[in-house]
């Protein structure tokens, strides 16, 4: 008989140290919570709280019905494809070719996961401005690469400048990875950040993953531009993006990675022996989505308009807090520095006292530390009610 393993001893180590989803985490807490009869407000989440439009449902419904059950081609189907190549080229002045230049992926994670993978290996390492995304460091770890950090300074509103990544490039470095509107800052690029972003990539020669999976979601005139419509960036720049938040399509599972033909050729062969393809239907929805009447995200982009001020205000209000406008997507990130407690205590502290559940900001790396992120994709009053029991907790200024 050999020496039994212990379980431990079954698991991949690059698996084995990674750490589960912080956001999944303040979820799960608060599922637990509600399941013992405790009245939580979860805003943890990132899931727009509408409907996916009629349309869309319709479209879908109607490809199931007709039998469109089967599998699609592994990038595609040419319909889907074609759309998404015509909405880059309309709404962001990127050209790609629909049938060699982009793969729509199971979610916009699924496409970024797949290019790692493809592109990353170890002693590669991966620049990602923080506060950043929670999936992006665990994501280079599995693929083998090295994330490296780049603290951006919250007394600078995270700024992203040249000096900044200029001080973190290392002759191992291959990939900039950058995401606006920011998930969890709320920040848009600007001008000044997005030359800083291109002159760094072409001066080091390094390939630029732009997640701009919250592209529609702007306030106050702010505008989005894709990287790969910079002078010279497209034959360095992949777009990952996705019909998740912008069609409150979450639970659809439909994203999409485009850019230079010879990486996606190697992302299509990662894709192709994960998933095969995205859900057949679901891609019928995604042309309804992508092709017909765009009112809908204007209407919701009001409402969290209006969420976005009524949260600011009542933060502000709020003793130790402070909370910017956000310029894009769905989160206030509360600047809690002041009460100079770490993020993970008071996070943990809101929950058990107000009954109210954010994401601690050093999820986000480092440079989120004293901060918590609320997500404002929720009801005003489940709001109003949050910010209010916060404000029972911490007290008023
Ligand atoms: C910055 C960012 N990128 C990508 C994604 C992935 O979106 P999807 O639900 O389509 O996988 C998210 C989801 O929260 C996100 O916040």
């Amino acid at each position: 008989m050999p020496t039994q393993r212990s379980p431990s001893q079954f698991i991949a180590r690059r698996v084995r140290d990674l750490a589960p989803s912080p956001t999944l985490a303040v979820s799960d807490k608060a599922r637990t919570m509600r399941a013992e009869g405790l009245d939580v407000i979860d805003l943890g989440g990132g899931d727009p709280d509408f409907i996916t439009p009629q349309h869309v449902r319709d479209a879908a419904t109607a490809a199931m019905n007709a039998g469109d059950t089967h599998y699609v081609a592994s990038n595609g189907t040419p319909a889907l494809r074609k759309a998404i190549a015509e909405k880059l080229q309309r709404d962001n002045d990127v050209a790609v070719d629909p049938v060699t230049e982009v793969i729509v992926t199971p979610g916009g994670k699924a496409s970024l996961f797949q290019a790692m993978l493809a592109l990353v290996e170890p002693g590669v390492e991966v620049l990602i401005p923080e506060p950043a995304w929670v999936s992006y460091v665990p994501m280079v770890e599995v693929a083998g690469g090295r994330p490296v950090g780049v603290p951006l300074d919250p007394d600078d509103g995270f700024r992203i400048t040249a000096e900044t990544l200029e001080a973190h490039v290392s002759a191992d470095t291959r990939v900039l990875l950058v995401n606006s509107p920011n998930n969890p800052t709320g920040r848009v690029l600007d001008e000044g950040e997005m030359d800083a972003i291109a002159h760094v990539a072409q001066d080091h020669d390094l390939l630029v993953f732009s997640d701009e999976m919250y592209e529609k979601i702007l306030y106050d005139g702010h505008q989005h531009r894709a990287i790969a419509s910079l002078p010279g960036m497209a034959e360095r720049t992949l777009t990952f993006n996705g019909l998740s938040k912008a069609y409150a399509m979450t639970g659809w599972r439909l994203g999409y990675v485009a850019g230079p033909a010879p990486y996606i050729k190697q992302i299509a062969k990662v894709h192709s022996h994960s998933v095969t393809c995205a859900t057949s239907f679901a891609q019928a929805g995604g042309v309804a989505a992508l092709t017909g009447p765009q009112g809908f995200i204007g209407d919701m982009v009001a409402a969290w308009d209006r969420r976005r001020r009524a949260v600011a205000e009542g933060v502000n209000a709020i003793r130790g807090l402070r909370c910017p406008l956000a310029e894009g997507a769905f989160y206030a990130f509360v600047d809690a520095r002041e009460l100079g407690m770490d993020s993970v205590a008071l996070a943990d502290r809101l929950l058990r006292e107000a009954h109210v559940a954010l994401v601690p900001g050093v999820a986000f790396g480092g440079a989120g530390e004293g901060h918590l992120r609320l997500s404002f994709a929720t009801g005003d009053d489940l709001l109003a009610e949050s910010v209010r029991r916060i404000g029972d907790v911490l007290g008023r200024r």
